[in-house]
């Protein structure tokens, strides 16, 4: 099969494509005939390492959490029907070599979903932006574990960078849920984007006042907030977190170290929850496989410029341009074309 591999870390001129034997899938895995794999900033995150172009944890690594395709053969222990089974895949390269930028991947049957009649393209654009989004929404004290029609209906959620693909998906599942979503951009376009995602208002931070305009529509404060640049923001989500509210924080973009008032936090008894989709309590993930997978079943979610979420597709051969494009902050979905199927 031809693979996207690395031997060491670095920029993506690391990431070559060779030819590699199709691996066997072991007790409890399966192997799946890859068509489209979706990539992350987390990918290039891995791929580029601490700068000192040490070699990955294990050697080498095919890069890529998320993916979608056929399952081609199952390993022991693995029900049988899931062969020819059209799938998406979760978290392939976490802690594991085998990503899914190839033609074929193993993974443990767990992290294979099945995808339905909805397309490769959306199944590779699932894992970690709508897992990690699924969380953000569900980790408050007064929000439901669960999402569903009608799960946050009277709720009012905060999507700070509503035209990323977490941001997106945010925007997804809370209006699929029945939230009022208020979201932030930076520019014309990106609000188009997030319109087209779903959301009730956007807001421009860079020529609004974005308080003002919240307290506007909400005064007394959202009900969470999801939020990609908790330090930049800190000051507005403090003044718009309503009471027992939660800012689920999943990235630092734009600053590393958070600074919170303490007494102004604790009258209204907010919480800020830190976030990695990795490391999610096991019963909160299959919560958001299960809700995450109904939701793209039911064609409630979607991908392309008509959800906010444009499409680059690249050809494997070139998916070290793929991860370049994420690493210069692409607007929308990368997708890496593995196979024809
Ligand atoms: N913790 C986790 O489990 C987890 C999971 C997924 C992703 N992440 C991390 O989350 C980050 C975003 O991932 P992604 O895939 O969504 O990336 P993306 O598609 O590049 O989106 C990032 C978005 O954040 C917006 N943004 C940046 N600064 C902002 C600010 N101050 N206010 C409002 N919006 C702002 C950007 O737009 P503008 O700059 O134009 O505003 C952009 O739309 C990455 O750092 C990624 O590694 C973490």
């Amino acid at each position: 099969m031809k693979a996207a591999v690395y031997h060491r870390t670095g920029d993506p001129s690391v990431l070559e494509v060779v030819d590699r034997p199709v691996p066997e899938p072991g007790p409890g895995e399966v192997l799946v005939r890859v068509a489209v794999s979706g990539v992350n900033p987390t990918d290039w995150k891995a791929r580029q390492g601490d700068g000192s172009g040490a070699p990955p944890r294990q050697g080498w690594q095919i890069p890529n959490q998320d993916g979608a395709g056929i399952v081609e053969t199952v390993g022991t222990g693995v029900d049988a029907k899931l062969v020819g089974e059209r799938v998406w895949i979760w978290e392939a390269a976490w802690q594991r070599q085998w990503g899914t930028a190839a033609e074929y991947t193993v993974v443990p049957a767990r992290q294979v979903v099945r995808l339905g009649a909805a397309s490769f393209d959306l199944g590779a654009s699932l894992g970690i932006p709508f897992l990690t989004a699924h969380r953000c929404l569900t980790v408050g004290e007064t929000m439901p574990d669960r999402l569903d029609v009608g799960a946050l209906t009277g709720r009012t959620v905060l999507v700070q960078g509503g035209a990323g693909a977490v941001g997106n998906a945010a925007i997804q599942l809370a209006r699929w849920a029945d939230a009022t979503v208020i979201t932030t951009v930076s520019s014309a376009e990106k609000a188009q984007l997030a319109v087209a995602a779903g959301a009730s208002y956007v807001i421009n931070y860079r020529d609004e006042d974005v308080v003002a305009e919240i307290r506007k529509i909400v005064p007394d404060g959202v009900d969470a907030i999801v939020e990609v640049a908790a330090a930049r923001n800190a000051e507005i989500d403090c003044q718009v977190i309503g009471a027992n509210g939660a800012v689920a924080v999943y990235a630092d973009d734009g600053g590393a170290q958070l600074t919170l008032p303490v007494r102004p936090l604790m009258v209204p008894n907010v919480r800020w929850q830190f976030v990695l989709v990795y490391t999610l309590p096991p019963v909160a993930k299959a919560h958001a496989v299960t809700d995450v997978a109904a939701g793209a079943a039911a064609g409630v979610l979607r991908v392309g410029i008509d959800a906010g979420l444009p499409l680059h597709h690249y050809p494997l051969a070139e998916a070290a341009d793929a991860h370049a494009a994420v690493q210069n902050s692409a607007v929308g979905k990368v997708l890496v074309v593995t196979s024809e199927q």
